[in-house]
């Protein structure tokens, strides 16, 4: 393994370059003082607006990014993903100079061919392992944070030398840097994002949902869980020394039970799902879907966000940030809230009292979409034994007269304006499997058609889920909150997650033709 530190770096190879921070935001404003500090010539290149303003207040030259980019021997191009490519192509590309350094902070754009780059140049990329604000600390308190260098182009032979000494600049050699591809960086970053965070996400609602249910206070298990900071702050150990050197800062008993347990969770379908998320990010498939998502104004995106916000899990967390007063939570003070801090017995009981009114709205809220369980992290957490019952009684159907319900739905389906107008310019087969009825079938939207059938799809389906057949009616009734039940580990779900969630935009009209079929045949 090779590590880079200050003494590989090659002394004043940037003394007399001009380098153009293109973008001050998270990353822009961090690596250009950084930069200045290091001795080194910085001007900005921003459109004009806050970002701008605040580099004109912390002293730089700021120009518009097309004249920022000429006039610069190195360009660093530190603007978000998204717009990289549009911005690229018209204001930055034809005013590069011959033999200038082009520098990412991601490998992102380059990895997945956004960009057409121009022969004559250098293309490297410095990606610090830290946010901006920690790229700046680091700097300010003598450390440094890592990063990855790598080269795309190496037009003037010095281009890795050229990337060490802008990691120098920021301060990343200090600590240490690593070098790695353009594709390398972006795939490990979209897989910590894609795979590891959901996963551990999953981890973590999945673990809430149980405590609750089994009656452990809220608070308790938040705190417990990870609120305290106390997780926060294991994590940090674990970067500090190690996964194994850490245990060691536990209780025997901590590390006993941990360890003697820790084979439970070795579960074969966890690698296979990782590497599914993988093999999609390496094959580009994520970067065109992306891609098209954004062409199309980001719907999911912004259904996703929504749901998100809607979660009772944040508005308990809320709660219990106001409950703890101005206490510290994590690494990081919280705002304090307003009112005393020290509370009383008795405000205190008013807060669990508001909690537990806050639980049991939730648990009435109708279960939401079968797919928003493609969404792990995002995981409509509903904590209460009862959660998901709804209200109102619900009638268990037997075997046939599921079936005639859902052959009914699947008739009404298939005239439903609005399913046919959301199946318009899709192809798209959905199959599921009602396992101890043994009763599977097919929802289909073909290009403004929808058709769907008892029985296994005729071809592949892009989405399955399979789940006990009360467990489908409760659902599709709106009497049971999918994403409660995934967590519980009665439904399962298999296939593509953006078709599941292409699908989910019509979830309520799913709702409403399905009740509507059920009433309708059990009179
Ligand atoms: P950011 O969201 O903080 O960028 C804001 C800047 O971009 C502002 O200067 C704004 O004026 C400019 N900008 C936004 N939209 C624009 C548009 N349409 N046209 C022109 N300028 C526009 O970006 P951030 O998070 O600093 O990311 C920059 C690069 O650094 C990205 O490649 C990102 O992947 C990478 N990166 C970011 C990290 C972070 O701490 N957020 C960590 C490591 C890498």
């Amino acid at each position: 393994m090779r590590l880079y530190h200050d003494e590989d770096v090659v002394p004043d190879l940037l003394r007399e370059k001009a380098i153009a921070v293109i973008g001050y935001g998270n990353q822009g404003r961090a690596q250009a003082l950084n930069l200045r500090d290091s001795g080194l010539n910085v001007i900005v290149g921003n459109r004009v607006d806050a970002y701008a303003a605040r580099a004109k207040a912390d002293r730089f030259a700021v120009h518009p990014i097309a004249t920022a980019a000429s006039l610069a021997d190195v360009v660093l191009l530190l603007i978000p993903d998204e717009v990289m490519p549009e911005v690229f192509a018209a204001e930055v590309r034809s005013r590069l100079r011959q033999k200038s350094v082009l520098v990412f902070a991601s490998g992102y754009a380059v990895a997945f061919g956004l960009l057409e780059l121009p022969p004559g140049i250098d293309v490297v990329l410095l990606a610090p392992r830290m946010i901006g604000s920690g790229v700046r600390d680091a700097y300010v308190e003598g450390r440094g944070a890592p990063a990855f260098i790598g080269v795309a182009q190496d037009y003037s032979g010095q281009a890795r030398a050229y990337a060490l000494a802008l990691a120098a600049g920021i301060g990343a050699t200090r600590a240490g840097v690593v070098e790695v591809t353009f594709a390398q960086e972006a795939e490990l970053d979209l897989f910590t994002e894609q795979c590891f965070g959901p996963a551990f996400g999953h981890v973590l609602t999945t673990s809430i949902d149980l405590l609750l249910e089994e009656g452990y206070p809220p608070e308790a298990v938040l705190l417990e869980l990870y609120m305290s900071g106390e997780f926060a702050y294991t994590l940090g150990k674990i970067a500090e020394l190690g996964m194994v050197e850490q245990a060691s800062l536990h209780s025997t008993t901590s590390q006993y039970g941990s360890m003697s347990r820790g084979i439970r969770f070795q579960i074969p379908e966890l690698r296979r799902k990782l590497r599914e998320g993988l093999i999609e990010i390496r094959s580009g498939a994520f970067a065109r879907e992306w891609a098209e998502e954004q062409a199309q104004g980001a719907p999911t995106l912004a259904m996703l966000r929504e749901a998100a916000r809607d979660m009772p899990l944040a508005a308990l967390e809320t709660e219990l940030r106001r409950a703890l007063g101005s206490a510290s939570l994590g690494s990081h003070p919280v705002t304090p809230p307003p009112g005393p801090e020290a509370r009383t017995p008795t405000q205190r009981r008013r807060l669990i009292a508001r909690l537990q009114a806050l639980l049991r709205r939730s648990a009435r809220r109708p279960g939401p979409a079968a797919a928003t369980l493609m969404a792990p992290t995002m995981g409509d957490v509903l904590p209460t034994p009862e959660a998901g019952a709804g209200g109102g009684t619900h009638t268990t159907l037997d075997t046939p007269m599921l079936r005639r319900v859902i052959e009914a739905f699947l008739s009404d389906a298939a005239a439903d304006p609005a399913l046919q107008a959301f199946s318009r310019g899709r192809g798209i087969t959905s199959a599921y499997a009602l396992t101890d009825a043994k009763l599977a079938f097919t929802l289909r939207f073909d290009d403004g058609e929808v058709t769907g059938g008892i029985g296994a799809p005729p071809e592949p389906s892009q989405v399955q889920l399979s789940m006990k057949a009360d467990t489908f009616d409760r659902m599709l009734s709106g009497h049971l909150n999918a994403t409660r039940a995934t967590l519980a580990g009665d439904i399962t779900f298999d296939g593509d997650a953006r078709t599941a969630l292409t699908i989910q935009r019509v979830q309520k009209d799913l709702i409403r033709l399905y009740g509507a079929a059920r009433a309708r045949v059990i009179g």
